[in-house]
């Protein structure tokens, strides 16, 4: 009988679907509750923490119930007009008698929205002066004639949604919408730089919705990520073995770095006599050589500063507000506060058991090989 070949059971890119994702119960009851309860919510996790993964399982959930789900992906806009197109193509997704609902609405509207075909993007193309603003409007009242024709609420996700702020006046024009719609809609804000994040809510001349309830997305417990790495690699006919644990202990967690390094893991794992410490040592190098552009390109979006203490978090083993890890790194003492403060507000540092740490246990272990040495090009030089 021919061996079965089995495909690697862990993608580490893009949102899973809900059936492939380790559980996050807690938090998707919890959402799920908010959303059903009319309170609207923002979600805060640093990039790959699995937003956008958990979202959509409360999006199901909710559609179960009956309610037009939509999920909005901000990511990367620079005009109104892409912001239409955005949310244009999240009510694509509809299925069933809501979307013909939303079909007839766009028709009736007649102002160059449409599913399917073209769409607004057409539009554009045909008449490039047309008035995307007032076209934004209208849309984001979508929810509200849904309400007020048959009673169907929505639960609408604007994923991404610190980079509105790359669009002048954008926020604005969305809050001065959806603040009257407490009925016909609740709405989900997610994003990955805390800092940004708190802008957007919590700033007196910024409050997108001063109510939405803040919610922080933590990384996986440790003892799901287990069970779960070890049944799909029982799954597929092969053993985690005595790689599962220095695994575990290397990726604390973090939802993306897990499931990237069970990947490798899997890769290099033998289907006869299963991983031991060598495989997952193997595993390691090979994830951190295929993700040194990556690395080398986070580290260039840091300011110096950013870099000094990121690299004396991975370095240094000294007090991390101490004169000698100012030393060991190039910085002044007094500017390492600061600089935490800044990686803390994108989310490259979070707080582990109350202490500030590296969020990427790649990104930690690559600054960790390079040490104290500066590389050409990397402006290190002493703060004066
Ligand atoms: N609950 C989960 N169980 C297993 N893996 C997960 C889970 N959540 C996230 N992941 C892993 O992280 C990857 C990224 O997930 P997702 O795109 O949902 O994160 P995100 O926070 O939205 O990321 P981004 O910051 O890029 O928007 C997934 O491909 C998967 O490998
Ligand atoms: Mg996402």
């Amino acid at each position: 009988m021919p061996a079965v070949r089995h495909l690697n059971p862990f993608r580490f890119s893009g949102p899973l679907p809900p059936d492939e994702m380790i559980d996050r119960d807690p938090e998707a009851d919890d959402l799920l509750a908010l959303a059903e309860g009319g309170h609207s919510f923002r979600l805060v996790g640093a990039r790959r923490y699995g937003k956008t993964t958990l979202l959509r399982r409360v999006l199901e959930a909710a559609e179960h119930q009956g309610t037009a789900t939509v999920l909005v992906d901000l990511q990367d806009v620079l005009s109104i007009a892409e912001i239409v197109v955005r949310i244009e193509r999240a009510y694509e997704r509809l299925k069933g008698p809501v979307r013909r609902r939303v079909e007839e609405l766009f028709r009736a509207w007649n102002i160059g929205l449409s599913l399917g075909g073209g769409g607004f993007t057409a539009t554009l193309q045909r008449n490039p002066n047309v008035d995307a603003e007032s076209v934004l409007l209208r849309l984001l009242e979508l929810p509200a004639a849904l309400f007020e024709r048959e009673g169907t609420t929505s639960l609408i996700v604007f994923d991404e949604i610190q980079d509105v702020l790359a669009v002048q006046g954008a926020d604005g024009k969305i809050r001065s919408v959806i603040q009257h719609q407490t009925e016909a809609a609740t709405y989900a804000f997610a994003g990955s730089a805390p800092g940004v994040m708190q802008q957007l809510f919590a700033d007196p001349k910024r409050p997108l919705l001063d109510q939405a309830v803040p919610r922080q997305l933590v990384p996986l417990p440790i003892a799901d990520v287990a069970v779960y790495v070890a049944r799909r690699f029982r799954q597929t006919g092969r053993d985690a073995g005595a790689a599962l644990t220095p695994m575990l202990e290397f990726t604390r967690g973090h939802p993306q770095r897990s499931m990237m390094l069970a990947h490798y893991l899997w890769e290099r794992t033998p289907p006869t006599s299963g991983a031991d410490e060598g495989t997952w040592i193997s595993a390691l190098d090979q994830a951190a050589g295929d993700t040194a552009q990556l690395m080398r390109a986070i580290w260039r979006a840091l300011t110096t500063n950013e870099r000094r203490v990121a690299r004396a978090m991975a370095v240094v083993a000294t007090p991390l507000h101490s004169e000698e890890t100012a030393q060991a790194v190039g910085i002044k003492r007094s500017s390492i506060g600061k600089a935490l403060e800044s990686l803390m507000a994108n989310a490259d540092v979070i707080l582990e058991d109350g202490r500030p740490r590296l969020t990427d246990p790649v990104f930690e272990l690559w600054l960790y090989k390079r040490g104290l040495t500066p590389l050409a090009g990397d402006d290190y030089v002493e703060e004066t």
